[in-house]
């Protein structure tokens, strides 16, 4: 199983693709998680993403394409793999066809979580909170500046992957409003 989870910052991508790795044993493929590790372990790549990750702003095309092009040669993801973040750029939907064409592999299904922007704000806000409350470090674009401006690079950068992979015929939209199992159910519904 091959799936693309598209949607908004703090739409549920991640919180989806977690539990769906737990129920086809397949892993979740952030490149959000992929980077912020990158940063925490001041490599290269974490050094040159820093910057414009805590702006709020789209790392470069070239960088993620990388990150994930090495990641899903990895042996655990020989049965699958879900990427929740990845693609956020045309250009990135068309390197992405092309990674997966030469290693002969197939996306089964691309789900697009859609979610109201002031409950997204919302969302951003009760995640600082949870975090700050379980003594944990809140990241460092969970801000209302970066937010504002993680909305305003999704709104031109990454909205036209529907339209994109509505062309191809992969694309099943999801109202990511209800709660966090209703979501699930509605997913699985997709990929029974
Ligand atoms: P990334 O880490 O991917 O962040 P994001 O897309 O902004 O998404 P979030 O992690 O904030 O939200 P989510 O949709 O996963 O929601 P979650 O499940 O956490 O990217 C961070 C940065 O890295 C980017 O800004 C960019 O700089 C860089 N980057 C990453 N990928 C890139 C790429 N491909 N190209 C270029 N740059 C890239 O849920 C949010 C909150 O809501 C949680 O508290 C959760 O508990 C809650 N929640 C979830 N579902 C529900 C529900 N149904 N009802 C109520 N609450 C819910």
């Amino acid at each position: 199983m091959r799936l693309i989870f598209l949607g908004p910052p703090g739409a549920g991508k991640g919180t989806q693709a977690k539990l769906l790795t737990e129920r086809y044993g397949i892993p979740q493929l952030s490149t959000g998680d992929m980077l912020r590790a990158a940063v925490a372990q001041a490599t290269e790549v974490g050094k040159r993403a820093k910057a414009v990750m805590d702006a709020g702003q789209l790392v470069s095309d070239e960088i993620v394409n990388e990150i994930v092009s090495d990641r899903i040669d990895a042996p655990d993801c020989a049965k699958g793999f879900i990427l929740d973040g990845y693609p956020r750029t045309v250009p990135q939907a068309k390197a992405l066809d092309r990674m997966l064409e030469e290693k002969g592999l197939k996306l089964d299904a691309v789900i697009e979580l859609k979610v109201d922007e002031a409950a997204l704000v919302r969302r951003m806000e009760n995640r600082v909170a949870e975090t700050i409350a379980a003594g944990g470090s809140v990241r460092s674009d969970d801000n209302p500046e970066a937010f504002k401006r993680r909305l305003t690079e999704y709104r031109e950068k990454t909205a036209p992957l529907s339209e994109y992979y509505a062309g191809t015929g992969q694309l099943k939209a999801v109202d990511g409003m209800a709660d966090v199992d209703t979501v699930t159910a509605e997913i699985e519904k997709i990929l029974a």
